[in-house]
């Protein structure tokens, strides 16, 4: 597969080949690692790290929840979508929907700030493209992905609209964008009473519907449908950026 990298740092195309990528102005050198291509390093991601160590039983009980949501979000998103549409879910984690997506027979590439839950999603067999990155600064072009997508991350950075325009820049005019994030009218706003929820368990902001059409305006999309999905757990947007 041809991949359209660019370097985070000067934000010119970057070589490809199978051990290394090389930016080809500021000659920056980003490893392959075991299939990953790592344009940041594991060094700065100890935030996360934590949340993806397994814990046997109680993760598989998340994991079949996880799945059923999953299986809803592939549906909705599948929809606006055709064979070989190339897809993208920065800030995924171990990215079930790319892989579902990916499954499809969709180009789908997922990119996260860690590399644990990317080895995850190695460990069960997803066919996704997997990039470590950041979402702030993604190693893509302008207008590469016919959609941009991801749930259960923005609540949890502090610059959600940043992390929005950077989906919006990587997406193609006229394609989509889609973000979930927990309903402040839902279930998941029980855990907000307590000062912090059991480990690995949801603990970031929420939205109510008006709250995230609002972010995707301020982004510069246009607003093509909202519904709340995994028993009002979440609220999703859907927009589409403007040609
Ligand atoms: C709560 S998890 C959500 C994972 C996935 N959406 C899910 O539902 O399982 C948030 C993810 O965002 C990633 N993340 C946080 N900041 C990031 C950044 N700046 N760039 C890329 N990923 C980031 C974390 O590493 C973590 O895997
Ligand atoms: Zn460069």
């Amino acid at each position: 597969m041809n991949h359209s990298f660019t370097c985070p740092q000067c934000t010119t195309k970057v070589k490809v080949d199978t051990t290394t990528l090389s930016c080809l102005k500021c000659k920056t050198k980003f490893p392959v690692t075991n299939g990953i291509y790592q344009f940041v390093p594991d060094k700065n991601t100890e935030t996360w790290d934590h949340y993806w160590k397994r814990v046997p039983v109680y993760d598989d009980v998340l994991d079949l929840l996880r799945k059923i949501m999953n299986l809803q979000l592939r549906r909705y998103l599948n929809k606006r979508l055709t064979s070989g549409s190339a897809t993208l879910e920065p800030g995924g984690g171990s990215a079930y929907v790319s892989a579902l997506l990916a499954e499809k027979g969709m180009n789908s590439y997922a990119l996260d700030y860690t590399s644990q839950p990317l080895r995850l999603a190695q460990q069960f067999g997803s066919k996704a493209v997997l990039v470590q990155g950041d979402m702030f600064k993604m190693p893509f072009p302008d207008a590469q992905f016919d959609l941009t997508f991801n749930n259960s991350t923005l609540e949890h950075l502090p610059n959600p609209l940043d992390a929005l325009k950077e989906m919006a820049r990587v997406t193609k005019p006229g394609k989509y964008v889609f973000v979930g994030v927990p309903f402040t009218y839902g279930p998941l706003s029980i855990y907000k009473l307590k000062k912090s929820s059991f480990k690995g368990a949801w603990d970031g902001t929420t939205y109510d519907r008006q709250g995230l059409k609002k972010l995707f305006q301020e982004a510069g999309l246009e607003i093509v449908g909202s519904r709340t999905f995994f028993f009002r757990c979440f609220i999703g947007v859907l927009g589409k950026k403007l040609g």
